[in-house]
């Protein structure tokens, strides 16, 4: 792509894909580096040490390359919360990023505004790289709510002070319409444009101009090879964040390729 926007490729596993499925898949991971983009997995927890080997062996982790991060975060540094993770053990493994408020978090796991900000806050606060996810359901939609939906769930983390100071550096955002994830639905370019252009907008307001700019806004929910180089085409879409078609090493491959 001429356009000289910097792309973050994101592959979101979900429960997919233990140690020795994330070591075959790395293993044959094809790498070419490119200037204007990076690219990010998240894996399950139990996978993070294998994938961080594996590409260490090929000379493949690192910021010019490839990044693992975690799923979730605790937002306490220990204690008792069963099967819980804090940040601290994940930055003692090495790992320097994490997904936040993942819709299915939300939804299966009563994941609130309130604890996405604190797992937000903890987490930048201990040194790791947040990409929070936010997005309306198909009900939210239909019923004219996106942008409310999405000022509700940008309100709080707009308003906080850590969250402020690491808006384009260590925060970024995915926007994930809840319909378009695993359906095979995907935001159409204007649909997911206007959506990003209001996001942008919100930050431009609280945060100024260079912030807004800065923050990387990420679409997610069934992007592929076939629809992904149109989203990406839009002025105010990032990059993408993906989970069926990263788990496929052809469909990976041509998703970084089309960058
Ligand atoms: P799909 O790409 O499978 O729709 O999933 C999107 C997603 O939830 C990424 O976090």
């Amino acid at each position: 792509m001429s356009n000289q926007k910097h792309v973050l490729l994101c592959g979101n596993w979900k429960m997919n894909f233990g140690p020795k499925e994330t070591q075959a898949f790395l293993e044959k991971l094809e790498w070419n580096k490119k200037s204007n983009a990076q690219m990010r997995i998240y894996v399950p927890y139990v996978s993070l040490t294998t994938a961080q080997n594996t590409l260490e062996k090929r000379g493949l982790l690192g910021r010019d390359t490839v990044s693992i991060g975690a799923q979730n975060v605790h937002y306490e540094k220990s204690g008792a919360f069963t099967g819980e993770i804090s940040a601290l053990m994940l930055t003692e493994v090495g790992i320097r990023h994490t997904l936040v408020g993942h819709s299915e978090r939300r939804q299966y796991f009563n994941e609130t505004n309130e604890t996405v900000l604190k797992r937000t806050v903890h987490s930048l606060e201990q040194g790791l790289e947040v990409l929070l996810c936010i997005g309306e359901t198909l009900n939210e939609r239909n019923s004219n709510q996106t942008e409310s939906v999405l000022t509700t769930q940008l309100a709080a983390i707009l308003d906080h002070a850590t969250c402020q100071a690491h808006f384009g550096d260590a925060l970024h955002l995915a926007y994930e319409p809840v319909w378009a994830i695993g359906t095979g639905v995907v935001a159409t370019p204007s649909q997911a444009e206007q959506a990003h252009s209001f996001i942008r907008e919100m930050l431009h307001t609280k945060l100024g101009s260079e912030k807004a700019l800065k923050t990387r806004i990420l679409y997610g929910g069934s992007v592929s090879p076939q629809n992904f180089k149109d989203l990406l085409a839009c002025p105010n879409i990032d990059g993408g964040l993906v989970g069926g078609a990263s788990l496929k090493l052809d469909s990976w491959h041509a998703l970084w390729n089309l960058i």
